[in-house]
């Protein structure tokens, strides 16, 4: 059964960060790997949010979203194990509160690729008792901010940290572990519904779910039977699976969309990032293609559960071609939305620039630039024009887009 708290929440007009993206100063799995020279690029102090949060959320308000997602850092939380401090549980409750304020609807990530080094050394989801210690830390997480927050994302990309971590091993622990790999969905579901259940023990309207990264896989060779197989079954396993076994723990379905991928019989499984030429490209060379997100969106229905999109945007230092992503992919939901899907808010990613994993500080994917050097934010015209079309949709149903400004919008 469908539900959504419909008189008392609009659509959800928001922009969405990661704590370990934007933090600064953090002290988790990821360190470590950073410490350890794993990627080119440390974290450090980011895009220090942890600290600036208020002039950001004043800049989030300027731009006129209504919701803000953004991920608690269990490590800060929980830094030893059962010890809980104290002035991160505040810190984070006087944010939510400072998001509140704004007149934000907060939506917070509980897990958000990142571990605190205790558990990540005890053998992170794989430890046999990760999900109390999960759920444990989702208790404290809901005594302090239950009250102040209604929707949660337990888990966010269950698939793409189960192929990083464990398939590929570019991202920690860096396992290239095939029985690992099929391994570690299960457990993430455990964790998944251990949170789901205290969670709505606490606050039972509270609105819970995963966010999915949903990759469009195509045949690289749309005439190959075997490429066409190999596409379905990237499909199925990468996107469909924990959907499906999410369907009585979620209350809503979180997209993440960004591209399209490619299937080859050449690399079974592995998919191919972009054709040779394809154009234009992203500055994380992927594919644009904002007419697959209606597609994915439309399958969704058969779940019959309310679709947020989680996250959506685009690394580039042409804003023009940001601008350009924004509204052709808003294009592709709503015309979802007409083709009966329930979309009910749409996140961009992301509000600030910030650390992009194992790619480091150069794909630029804010809405908001940051000076590294300085701190100073500067409002990019894209941030503008979010504006725009959110003025434009007070009360719309479903999306509409105004037309595109002739020029680069740059006033508000
Ligand atoms: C998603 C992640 C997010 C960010 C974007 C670009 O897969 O959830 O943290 O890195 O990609």
């Amino acid at each position: 059964m469908m539900f959504w708290p419909q008189n008392t929440t609009p659509f959800l007009w928001g922009v969405a960060t990661s704590s370990h993206q934007v933090e600064g100063g953090n002290n988790n799995d990821w360190t470590q790997w950073e410490n350890a020279g794993k990627v080119t690029e440390k974290s450090g102090d980011s895009s220090l949010h942890y600290h600036k949060y208020r002039e950001d959320l004043q800049l989030f308000s300027q731009i006129g979203v209504n919701a803000y997602r953004y991920s608690l850092e269990w490590s800060r939380i929980e830094p030893k194990p059962g010890q809980f401090d104290h002035k991160a549980l505040d810190h984070y409750r006087e944010m939510t509160q400072d998001v509140l304020r704004h007149h934000m609807e907060p939506l917070i990530t509980l897990h958000h690729f990142t571990l605190p080094p205790w558990f990540a050394k005890q053998g992170g989801f794989f430890h046999p008792e990760a999900a109390n210690l999960f759920g444990r830390y989702v208790q404290k997480v809901v005594d302090t901010l239950g009250n102040l927050c209604r929707f949660y994302v337990t888990i966010n990309e269950p698939m793409v940290y189960a192929v990083m971590g464990y398939g590929t091993g570019q991202w920690p622990p860096g396992h290239k572990s095939l029985k690992e790999l099929w391994q570690i969905g299960p457990r993430l579901l455990a964790c998944h519904q251990e949170a789901y259940h205290r969670v709505k023990s606490q606050r039972p309207d509270a609105m819970v779910g995963l966010s999915h990264h949903l990759l469009a896989f195509s045949p690289y060779d749309t005439y190959s039977r075997l490429d066409r197989i190999n596409a379905r079954i990237m499909h199925y396993l990468f996107n469909e699976r924990f959907i499906q076994w999410t369907r009585s723990t979620a209350d809503f379905i979180g997209v993440n969309y960004y591209s399209q991928q490619y299937a080859s019989h050449r690399q079974f499984l592995v998919p191919i990032l972009h054709k040779p030429g394809a154009t234009p490209l992203t500055d994380m060379e992927w594919e644009i293609h904002p007419e697959r997100l209606e597609e994915l969106l439309v399958a969704l229905k058969s779940f019959d559960k309310p679709l947020i999109i989680t996250e959506n945007g685009i690394a580039t230092s042409d804003d023009a071609l940001r601008q350009q992503f924004i509204l052709d992919h808003l294009t592709a939901i709503s015309h979802a939305q007409n083709r009966g899907a329930i979309v009910r808010g749409y996140f961009y990613w992301s509000a600030l620039d910030n650390f992009e994993w194992a790619e480091g500080y150069r794909p630029r994917f804010g809405l908001i630039e940051v000076d590294y050097t300085t701190q100073n934010r500067t409002l990019r015209d894209s941030a503008y024009l979010y504006r725009r079309i959110i003025d434009a949709n007070q009360g719309h149903w479903p999306i509409n887009i105004p037309p595109k400004p002739e020029q680069p919008v740059s006033v508000l």
